[in-house]
């Protein structure tokens, strides 16, 4: 009786996301090191006097609720991909003539060429694509809460099942590997892992990747691993904050020694975590619904982003030691900054949005072990400063400059002023005071800055023009000898879920015109002499677009999700990006 009160007294709180100062002991002793995941604990002697045990299925029953289960619940062989599922479409017309800046020629241009070791390859994150989220151990991660709060998620939409990748992996590499895809990049689920974020090793879980790594393997596809891809262990979230607290720093590096321990031997390419810019700015999650009442709500980004910088530079140091042959990285993000206009604010307002996102993470780890002056300024105010010993492991802790380089946007000073947005804590666009546009000047007749996305994009325009650019500024800035690597990029087409006819679905022009150009806009900027690695395209499928649920595609492959088999179907653009390198790539 006494200890069934203290577990609901510790869930309801969790439950409720109260703050769990005084709590946050009773939850961590409650799964002692020794619990082993079928729920038979083998007590920890040094834990509660009155000894509980929570296990996987508890969190999910309290934290959760039910859950869907796919149609298909074993994993699924790979079926030959049908010789008339592989026939490209007709080539979209391009135009023969040079129409602006950069703009290439159809015919071949000899000037051009992919080197023969350049990956391509494509992209997907574990909660985007798995489903099957509570099988065989899996504990439950923040996206999984967030999809049941009322009102944020798209109609509801979970991923439950998604594109249930977790039993269908087998014939998504084998779709992969028909098109001659060279690399595939996934993401590890930490809470398949650790299902409390800490603690036990779910070892079908280390199954299951092994075999995702193998089939990989198998096909001759490069598998690529992404430790973090947003989806941080529920326990972790509820107990501490997730990456609002230090503790996590310690979590993640045990939790990357059991992914490069078990995997390294066979995946060379690692990212620690995807996208700190997004994730970070996105604390404090949905109306504070992961609460740390302690740290003021426009300050919580900077706590995030200073225990990213920890915890990935501590994982890398520990995966370089671990596998001396690794390349590792973290994958940044943002599209490239154009000033609105040739005014000297507006220049200012671009190096101030350069520094408040990707300078935030890549002027410590590739420049200099410590923030910029700009964001330094701010959070020296709040943050502790990182220690001598702290800076020297951040700085360098990458050997790829990995870019998530999607579009470009115009920035410009605030209404205000910088100065007087700077001196004003609740300007809206305070810290950065950067604003940012879609479209030109009016003095340049307010058109948009490239073709729009899908509305449910709004931040994603086809900005192709402004790529060699782009990637010269990232070259020069940060990445030094080091090469580039484009980690994600990738189109949603206007519209397309509104479809319902399924050619018309893979029949996308605007994406396929968007890779289309972005691999030529590439090929210009590597014959200019930037170094790149390799480039990966999002997605290749569609999947579970956060909290867009399955409203917004960004997917090379269409899936039908109203069927029980999945089904999935090339797209045009699948072939528009495959042909970029049937061209230009040296044999
Ligand atoms: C959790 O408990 C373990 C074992 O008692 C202890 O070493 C660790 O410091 C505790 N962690 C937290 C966050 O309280
Ligand atoms: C639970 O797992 C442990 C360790 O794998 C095993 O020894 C035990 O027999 C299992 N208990 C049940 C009830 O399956
Ligand atoms: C061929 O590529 C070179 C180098 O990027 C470029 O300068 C030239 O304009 C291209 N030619 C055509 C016809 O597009
Ligand atoms: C989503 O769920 C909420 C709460 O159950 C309900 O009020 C709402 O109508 C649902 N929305 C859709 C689009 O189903
Ligand atoms: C909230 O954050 C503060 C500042 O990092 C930290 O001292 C405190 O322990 C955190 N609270 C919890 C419950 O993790
Ligand atoms: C890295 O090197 C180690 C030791 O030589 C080797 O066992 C491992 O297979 C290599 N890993 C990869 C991914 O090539
Ligand atoms: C910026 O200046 C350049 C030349 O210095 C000029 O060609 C261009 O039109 C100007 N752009 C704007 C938006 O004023
Ligand atoms: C940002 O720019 C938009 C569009 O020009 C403007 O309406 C808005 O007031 C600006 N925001 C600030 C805080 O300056
Ligand atoms: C998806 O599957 C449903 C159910 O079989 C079917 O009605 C619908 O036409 C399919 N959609 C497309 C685009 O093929």
């Amino acid at each position: 009786m006494a200890f069934l009160s203290i577990i609901s007294l510790v869930l309801a709180a969790v439950a409720a996301g109260e703050p769990l100062l005084g709590k946050r002991q009773a939850l961590n002793q409650s799964i002692p090191a020794t619990t082993t995941l079928n729920g038979s604990a083998t007590i920890n002697p040094t834990a509660f006097a009155m000894p509980f045990v929570l296990n996987v299925e508890d969190m999910w029953d309290l934290l959760i609720g039910p859950v869907s289960s796919a149609s298909i619940t074993t994993t699924v062989s790979a079926t030959p991909v049908p010789s008339s599922s592989l026939i490209p479409p007709p080539p979209l017309y391009y135009s023969p003539f040079p129409t602006g800046q950069q703009y290439p020629m159809e015919s071949k241009n000899e000037s051009w060429s992919f080197p023969k070791d350049f990956w391509w390859g494509v992209a997907g994150a574990a909660f985007q694509i798995e489903g099957a989220v509570k099988a065989e151990g899996r504990g439950p991660s923040v996206w999984d809460a967030l999809g049941r709060v009322t009102g944020f998620e798209s109609n509801n939409y979970t991923a439950d099942i998604t594109n249930n990748n977790y039993y269908m992996y087998k014939q998504d590499i084998a779709r992969i590997a028909a098109l001659s895809v060279k690399a595939y990049s996934f993401s590890i689920s930490w809470s398949r892992i650790m299902p409390f974020g800490s603690g036990p090793v779910n070892e079908e879980a280390i199954a299951h990747y092994n075999d995702v790594i193998n089939t990989c393997l198998e096909y001759g596809v490069i598998p690529m691993a992404t430790l973090y891809h947003w989806d941080t262990p529920l326990a972790i979230q509820d107990t501490y904050g997730g990456w609002l607290s230090e503790n996590i720093v310690n979590d993640f590096v045990e939790y990357a020694r059991v992914a490069f321990g078990r995997f390294g031997d066979r995946v060379q390419y690692w990212f620690t975590v995807n996208e700190p810019i997004v994730f970070c700015d996105q604390y404090p999650l949905p109306a504070q619904y992961f609460k740390n009442f302690t740290i003021p709500y426009q300050h919580q980004p900077y706590y995030c982003g200073q225990n990213v910088l920890l915890a990935h530079s501590q994982a890398y140091g520990l995966g370089k030691q671990m596998m001396p042959n690794s390349t590792i990285s973290y994958k940044n993000n943002g599209g490239y900054k154009v000033p609105l206009t040739n005014s000297t604010a507006d220049a200012q307002a671009v190096q101030r949005a350069w520094d408040f996102n990707e300078g935030w993470f890549s002027d410590p780890i590739f420049l200099t072990g410590d923030y910029n002056d700009n964001v330094k300024t701010y959070v020296s105010t709040f943050l502790r400063p990182f220690t001598t010993a702290e800076k020297q492991t951040i700085l360098g802790s990458a050997d790829i400059y990995a870019h998530d380089a999607y579009t470009a946007q115009f920035y410009f000073a605030p209404d205000a002023g910088i100065e007087a947005c700077l001196a004003d804590t609740t300007n809206p666009l305070y810290p950065a005071c950067a604003n940012t546009s879609y479209t030109y000047s009016a003095a340049d007749g307010n058109w948009l800055i490239g073709a729009a996305a899908d509305p449910l994009a709004p931040w994603l325009h086809k900005a192709t023009d402004w790529l060699p650019a782009f990637l010269h500024y990232l070259a020069d800035t940060w990445a030094g000898d080091k090469p580039l690597a484009v980690t994600e990029f990738g189109f949603a087409e206007p519209f397309e879920a509104d479809k319902t006819l399924l050619p018309d679905i893979l029949f996308d022009p605007v994406r396929s015109s968007y890779f289309h150009d972005y691999m030529r806009a590439m090929l210009v900027a590597m014959s200019e002499g930037v170094n790149i690695a390799g480039c990966l395209a999002w997605s290749f499928y569609d999947n579970f677009e956060w909290a867009s649920g399955f409203s917004v595609r960004f997917g090379m492959q269409y899936v039908n999700f109203t069927e029980d088999t999945l089904p999935r179907y090339y797209k045009a653009s699948f072939f528009e990006y495959k042909s970029a390198f049937d061209i230009y790539q040296e044999k």
